[in-house]
């Protein structure tokens, strides 16, 4: 469904993707764990092509989309759903105009088929009710949702989420990974989830891979992880920083 192979990446003389193979299967789910800066959001903007490789390829249900130009992109756009690390919420617009946008971006017009597919991802993600509300008077659980939401409702093949539980509470965390869940199961989506987050990880990974300094460390299943003896596996999911005071 989804694969990259020999992606590297250079900004500005830095050297943030060095190398990384993955493949993730149709409707598997992908968790990508890895230290802060390691390059994980850099990573998941290739598959989209909101980002162009210095090498590598990435190939989207079978197609080749480096190098491709805006206009074919636009349909791997509508394969490939990404939910960003801050949402991307339009601050002026309401949940129900947010929700909507990608439909008037493709051209729909009819506000009662419009209508009706935002209740329809509205329900998905247990938000009916909150169509008015905007989003600077949303919980961040949420905000959350509604960007869960407005990328549903495109109907992807496949969804990026970027840290989709980092600063919520444990309960309302809990109700996201069950969502992530929710949406393989329902709409037989392929997912990578990336996060730093060890309990969404156990929630959603059919399998793991730890990202460490530009290339993929490990990838295994979730379990295998926590059994590995590497010291650098070990400090990660036990959040050991190596400094001293
Ligand atoms: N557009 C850009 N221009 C310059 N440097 C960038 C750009 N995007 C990312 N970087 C750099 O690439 C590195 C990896 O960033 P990235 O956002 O992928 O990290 P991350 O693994 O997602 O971290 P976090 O877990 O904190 O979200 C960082 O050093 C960052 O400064
Ligand atoms: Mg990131």
């Amino acid at each position: 469904m989804l694969s990259v192979s020999g992606l590297t990446k250079t900004i500005n003389g830095q050297q943030i993707l060095r190398g990384v193979d993955l493949q993730v299967a149709e409707t598997e789910t992908l968790v990508i764990i890895g230290r802060s800066g390691s390059g994980k959001s850099v990573m998941l903007k290739h598959l989209m092509g909101l980002m162009s490789p210095t090498s590598g390829e990435v190939h989207i249900e079978g197609r080749q989309i480096v190098g491709l130009k805006e206009r074919q992109l636009l349909p791997i756009r509508k394969t490939v759903g990404m939910m960003f690390q801050g949402c991307a919420l339009f601050d002026a617009m309401t949940v129900e105009e947010n929700v909507a946008f990608p439909l008037y971006e493709a051209g729909e017009r009819d506000r009662k088929v419009i209508l009706g597919k935002v209740a329809d991802a509205l329900d998905s993600v247990d938000l009916t009710g909150h169509e008015q509300k905007l989003p600077v008077n949303l919980s961040g659980g949420m905000k959350k949702r509604v960007a869960l939401a407005r990328v549903i409702i495109a109907r992807p093949h496949c969804i990026l989420y970027d840290e989709p539980t980092a600063g919520l509470d444990p309960v309302v965390s809990d109700s996201i990974n069950h969502l992530i869940r929710r949406m393989q199961k329902r709409f037989g989506v392929t997912s990578i989830v990336v996060t730093h987050d060890m309990k969404c990880a156990a929630h959603v990974a059919d399998k793991v891979a730890f990202l460490h300094e530009g290339q993929i460390y490990f990838y295994g299943a979730f379990d295998a992880l926590m059994a590995s003896r590497d010291p650098l596996i070990q400090d990660f999911i036990e959040g050991r920083s190596g400094d001293t005071d």
